[in-house]
């Protein structure tokens, strides 16, 4: 059974067998803290607002939302925070997932020998992406609580996957907004939610004003993040007795990530290697800081093994953020029921155009992700479609995993890379993380097989209009 060879030891693993020629290590075991990059900023988080007031947000101000024990991680500055033994168990069914040497790939790209790809494979996980790391613990947390349900968004249909499937580990009842655009283009997702026995709708819907509202706008709206958040917000409150949950962009939700980096620390250690470059995409920013965050303290502490390591965060040019965003305080949804949280912001009316990659279509970035990317410690990048999923051919042919359309990115992200080192003549260690698997995604790799896949480039002038609501460009601001 895979998870018996997931608890062996390192010793047993490569008993008998030269490390080198080892592909793929699993020879870690789940981490028992969380990593929390809050403890090593070297300037503050600066914290949300209340929309009304324009003060920083109280735990009460997130307590219609949250339980008291997320709240408190949210803006915990402890270094580590213990993983309930409960939360373990059941991240151990997949945990610790793979590090993999892409060796056969670095072959077909001709690559010197002194450029080495690695990645982590994300996609054994129950939903097939790194999303049910953190969504197994916010149920555990809210079921502590008391909660008797909880209401959510989803893009690509991942995350509301992962939270449907945790849900039913502890006994909790889900109900997942999902955006209209993927939830007509894959509807596997909603099965697979259903078979977990949890609900889910398109959005918009006419469950919620935000949704009725923006369906009498846009009869044919395809939905976005923004409104999907605004309606599992809605929904959650009107219920009142439901909880809200969201499956990337908080503080709380990047840390749970971080067993993927910690293991792959160690696991590297075992080749040993250590990265000069970390890559992942970015929608919201968790998978990303999940790899990237263990090794990115470490720069941050002086303890990293090579000081110069580098850290990029890859985006699809049609909802670049991070790389063409505003810096600014912004609503996390459309409908502004949420705090005003500082991030790099396409403004939260923004409607992204619909590309393939739904878990990327979203507005602004993780504010820990804008905060790092500010004060120099991270780099961005946008790339378009057709060329992420050039990448993600080439590698799946290569490696004989189909990865998720997001995926791609971080795919394309560690070629540019591979192709640069190998160009300058520089040895060079590449770490990536292979969020999940696409075998839900078969709607966009046919249109790529079929060569009609479509490329977009957001027009400046769109998006200076985009940004002409962001609050943090009419004013507020937090010393
Ligand atoms: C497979 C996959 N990767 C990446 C993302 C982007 O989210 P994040 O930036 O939080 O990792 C998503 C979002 O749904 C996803 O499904």
């Amino acid at each position: 059974m895979a998870s018996t060879v997931l608890r062996r030891s390192p010793k047993k693993l490569f008993a008998g067998r030269a490390l080198s020629t080892a592909k793929a290590v699993t020879g870690t075991s789940l981490p028992k803290s969380w990593y929390n990059i809050q403890a090593d900023l070297p300037v503050p988080l600066p914290p949300p607002l209340h929309p009304g007031e324009l003060r920083p947000c109280t735990a009460e101000d997130f307590a219609p939302l949250f339980p008291e024990s997320l709240i408190a991680q949210e803006v915990s500055t402890e270094r580590y925070l213990d993983i309930p033994e409960e939360v373990r168990e059941v991240l151990n069914l997949w945990r610790p997932t793979p590090l993999i040497r892409a060796s056969r790939w670095e072959k077909i790209l001709g690559l010197p020998e002194n450029v080495k790809i690695f990645y982590k494979y994300e996609g054994g996980s129950p939903s097939g992406s790194h999303k049910t790391n953190t969504a197994v613990p916010q149920v555990y947390y809210n079921k502590q609580a008391g909660t008797k349900k909880i209401t959510t968004e989803t893009g690509a249909g991942q995350w509301g996957s992962a939270l449907a499937w945790s849900g039913g580990q502890f006994g909790l009842p889900i109900e997942v907004y999902q955006v209209k655009v993927s939830y007509e283009q894959k509807p596997y997702r909603k099965a697979f939610i259903e078979a977990c026995g949890a609900d889910i709708f398109p959005s918009p819907s006419i469950r919620t004003t935000v949704g009725t509202k923006a369906l009498e706008q846009d009869p044919k709206c395809p939905g976005s993040l923004g409104i999907a958040i605004s309606e599992a917000i809605e929904a959650c409150v009107s219920s009142g007795e439901a909880k809200y949950a969201l499956g990337s962009v908080l503080s709380h939700v990047l840390m749970h990530q971080t067993v993927i980096g910690q293991e792959a620390l160690e696991q590297l250690s075992h080749f040993g290697e250590y990265p000069d470059v970390v890559v992942g995409c970015t929608g919201g920013g968790s998978n990303f800081a999940g790899i990237a965050f263990p090794f990115l303290g470490q720069k941050l502490r002086a303890e990293a093994e090579k000081p110069e390591i580098r850290f990029v965060a890859v985006e699809p040019a049609a909802c670049p953020s991070l790389t063409r965003g505003a810096y600014a305080y912004d609503f996390g949804d459309t409908a502004k029921l949420t705090p005003l949280l500082k991030a790099h912001t396409l403004g939260s009316g923004f409607m992204p155009p619909s590309v393939h990659s739904g878990g990327l279509r979203y507005h602004a970035m993780a504010p820990l992700i804008s905060h790092l990317k500010e004060l120099g410690t991270i780099e961005a990048e946008a790339v378009q479609q057709t060329a992420a999923f050039d990448a993600g051919s080439s590698f799946f042919r290569a490696e004989g995993i189909l990865p998720a359309p997001e995926a791609t990115h971080a795919i394309e992200g560690a070629l540019q890379e591979a192709r640069a080192a190998a160009k300058s003549g520089q040895p060079c260690v590449i770490l990536f993380n292979m969020c999940g698997h696409g075998h839900f995604d078969m709607f966009a790799w046919e249109k790529y097989a079929k060569g009609e896949m479509e490329d977009f480039e957001f027009p400046e002038k769109e998006l200076q209009e985009a940004l002409k609501t962001v609050p943090g460009l009419n004013g507020v601001n937090w010393p």
